[in-house]
């Protein structure tokens, strides 16, 4: 189900016409609806009723607070890359004691600030990260939570750049090193192997390759047992794909499933990191023409947003449906190439869309509220943009739009004369 409808010509976020809150807070904007968070992130508890489980939402695909917000009152448990975005969940009110640290390079200080809270797990990518841990419990005199990432070299079949579980990937250790390093941990007196670590890629369409990935942890598992090293939980990771156009991922009910089926009745613990499956659908970018302009073989509709507000059309040419916010029926339909104002080729939303259009018209780009604002920058010396949670009939403005103040805070000119 949607939370970003029509009814009758006009885009309503929930309760509340689109164009109203972009005529209170302007444009470009984001918009997020607290029922869409709330329905995606409970899907997973739903369908994981009856076994004992974790979900961490992982915070990058959208770590504004008033979305961890909304995600830490349902008691969820969050996945951290980074000191920062820890810092966000306390902010929060999230809970320290469900939270998953991963990410292929924690610093000391990263790692003695999650120890002082008293995180859930540290997933750890290298030796050198382990040792790394090791030191820093020791010196705290406390024993560090830990699973090791597994890289199980299972094709996800998503775009290269989010593709994470191959070999070739930077990611996690491959099976046989990863035996050794849990071998090496369990030797050591600050840190305890609790669980066992993955995730293979994002924007996956397919239970296949997590299925695959599940059978040969599942063998680690074992493998680990025979040694005398007991695993308690098992995290999946993230990587549940979304409907961007025609998609058909499948549903978090149909995955959960499958993954319990093939555990059958053993004692461990499920965790899984979903972002973009909680977040995507839950919001929209909505952005004004700016001006119409025909060249000789190409129509470009130039809007206030651009590619420093949501980067992921010109990072990986991922297509992003784009609709008018007011629908004019039997408008007169062009091609349009919806492009921003930075000074880049690569600087599109979306190419060849077939829309009816005029200057000053306010269009919505849907799936908007994953890797949307956190990969959002000032380049070309923008301000970045506003983000709204609507909730019912009610509107947050939870982020207000950056000022030109902003883009100079904490910059000097040279002292000297
Ligand atoms: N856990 C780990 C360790 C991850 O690296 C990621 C995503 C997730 C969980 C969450 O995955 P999700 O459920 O969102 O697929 N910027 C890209 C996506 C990068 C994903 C990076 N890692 C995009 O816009 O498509």
């Amino acid at each position: 189900m949607s939370y970003f409808t029509f009814r009758g010509e006009t885009l309503h976020a929930e309760d509340v016409a689109v164009s109203d809150i972009a005529a209170e807070h302007g444009t470009p904007c984001y918009i997020y609806s607290r029922a869409a968070l709330e329905a995606s992130f409970l899907a997973y508890g739903d369908a994981l009723a009856g076994t004992d489980h974790l979900v961490c939402y992982a915070v990058k695909a959208n770590s504004s607070l008033a979305v961890l917000d909304v995600l830490a009152r349902l008691g969820a448990g969050f996945d951290i890359v980074s000191g920062g975005e820890l810092e966000r969940v306390l902010a929060a009110g999230g809970d320290p004691a469900k939270v998953v640290f991963s990410g292929v390079s924690k610093t000391a200080d990263e790692m003695a600030r999650a120890l002082d809270l008293g995180i859930h797990c540290f997933n750890l990518e290298s030796e050198g990260e382990l040792e790394a841990l090791n030191c820093v419990a020791a010196e705290k005199a406390c024993v560090a939570p830990v699973s090791i990432r597994v890289n199980p070299d299972v094709d996800a079949k998503t775009h290269p750049y989010i593709s994470t579980g191959l070999k070739e990937n930077k990611f996690g250790l491959a099976i046989d090193e990863a035996l050794a390093v849990y071998q090496r941990a369990a030797q050591m007196n600050h840190v305890e192997v609790v669980g066992l670590d993955c995730h293979i890629g994002s924007q996956l369409t397919d239970i296949t390759p997590f299925i695959d990935t599940l059978h040969r942890l599942l063998e680690l598992v074992d493998r680990l047992a025979d040694i005398g090293i007991t695993i308690k939980h098992l995290d999946l990771g993230g990587g549940l794909g979304v409907t961007y156009r025609d998609e058909q991922p499948p549903s978090v009910a149909d995955y959960m499933d499958e993954v319990r089926r093939v555990l059958g009745d053993r004692p461990l613990k499920l965790l899984f990191e979903p972002g973009r499956s909680i977040a995507a659908n839950a919001g929209i970018l909505v952005m004004r023409t700016e001006y119409l302009k025909s060249t000789a073989d190409h129509h470009f509709a130039i809007v206030d947003a651009a590619m420093n507000d949501m980067l992921r059309p010109a990072l990986y040419q991922a297509w992003m449906d784009i609709q008018p916010v007011q629908r004019r029926s039997g408008g007169h339909l062009t091609t349009w190439d919806i492009v921003g104002p930075v000074c880049e080729t690569g600087d599109f939303l979306g190419k060849g869309r077939e829309l009816s259009l005029s200057q000053g018209d306010l269009l919505a780009m849907f799936g908007a509220g994953a890797y949307g604002f956190v990969m959002s920058s000032n380049y070309n010396s923008r301000p970045r943009a506003a983000e709204v949670m609507v909730d019912g009939t009610a509107v947050h403005l939870v982020r207000r739009r950056e000022t030109l103040e902003d883009l100079l805070r904490g910059e000097t000119t040279l002292t000297e004369s």
